[in-house]
């Protein structure tokens, strides 16, 4: 699919993390972003997400919407279920309607964690958070309506422009703190949004339909992850590694969900950067700090 002067609806686009990636991603690339937040259509309204699509007339619709609080979704499971599980079939539905393809994303979370090699897009999931399994039940109700213009993209560890995140959290911690204390037996590969936006048009350009992993190249904790910001950004801020036990949160996370790339590098040919690389940019460029 060609996207040059094609009509992009994006779910989440206006303000999401990912999604104002992508809705700059679809711009730069030539393409007619129409990017919207829960004011301009919530997507727990599907009539009125309907009546906005007819009147949007999109050629493409991408939900990169979704409920990403992943503790506070243990509290408000009926909440992270509706927007996760219940709106992405919907969506679909008005797709399908249309004829469009439907890009959605999803993450590492949906696994258990057990594994120490990265996990393919074959690997049963197994979630135990209220998100992971919201995120899960999402996937297996698109994939049920057997729609064949479905690409589903799980990603994981996201940080980038234009939304708060793990690394700009950390530094803005750094700021005033002499020392952080970082989980440091939780592995996964940090990804930065812009690069995934990329990512996600090139699978699209491919007409790439069935689910896909796509993320930065490398792993690492969130410990070490922390402290690499932290020396990119040239904070004094000590950074010491701590065991998840020593920082108890309401939702459990996979100790491990790194992403296998290969299905995404095969159908492709591009090699996602190292995580290390994209934290250069973020931390540097967009933050302009170190
Ligand atoms: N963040 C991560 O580390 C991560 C990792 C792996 C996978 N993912 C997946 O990547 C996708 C994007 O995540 P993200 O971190 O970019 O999300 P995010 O920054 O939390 O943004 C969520 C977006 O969803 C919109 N939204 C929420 N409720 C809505 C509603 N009822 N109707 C319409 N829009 C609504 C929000 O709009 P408002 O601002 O108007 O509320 C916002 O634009 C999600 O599918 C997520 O599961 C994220």
């Amino acid at each position: 699919m060609n996207l040059s002067g094609l009509r992009v609806m994006v779910l989440g686009g206006k303000t999401g993390l990912l999604g104002q990636s992508l809705t700059k991603t679809l711009a730069s690339a030539g393409a007619v972003p129409i990017p919207l937040s829960s004011a301009d259509g919530d997507i727990l309204d599907p009539h009125r997400v309907s009546r906005l699509i007819d009147r949007k007339d999109p050629d493409l619709l991408i939900n990169a919407a979704a409920y990403t609080q992943v503790d506070q979704a243990e509290d408000e499971e009926e909440l992270a279920f509706a927007l996760n599980a219940t709106a992405p079939p919907l969506l679909l539905a008005e797709a399908a309607k249309r004829f469009i393809p439907f890009v959605h994303f999803s993450t590492d979370f949906v696994f258990k964690g057990d594994k120490r090699t990265p996990y393919t897009e074959y690997d049963e999931p197994g979630a135990f958070s209220v998100y992971g399994i919201s995120k899960t039940a999402g996937e297996r109700n698109l994939l049920k309506i057997g729609y064949d213009k479905t690409l589903i993209i799980r990603t994981s560890w996201l940080f980038g422009p234009g939304r708060i995140n793990f690394v700009e959290k950390i530094l803005g911690l750094a700021e005033t703190r002499g020392a952080l204390s970082v989980v440091d037996d939780q592995t996964g590969s940090p990804s930065y949004a812009p690069d995934i936006a990329v990512g996600a048009l090139r699978l699209i350009e491919h007409d790439a339909t069935g689910i896909y992993h796509v993320a930065n190249s490398g792993e690492t904790t969130w410990y070490r992850l922390a402290r690499a910001a932290v020396e990119l950004a040239g904070m004094d801020c000590k950074v010491e590694p701590i065991p998840s036990r020593d920082y108890p949160t309401k939702a459990v996370r996979p100790a491990y969900s790194v992403l296998d790339l290969s299905r995404f590098i095969r159908t492709t040919g591009i090699t996602p950067r190292h995580w290390r690389e994209a934290l250069r940019d973020y931390v540097r460029q967009d933050l302009k700090r170190g």
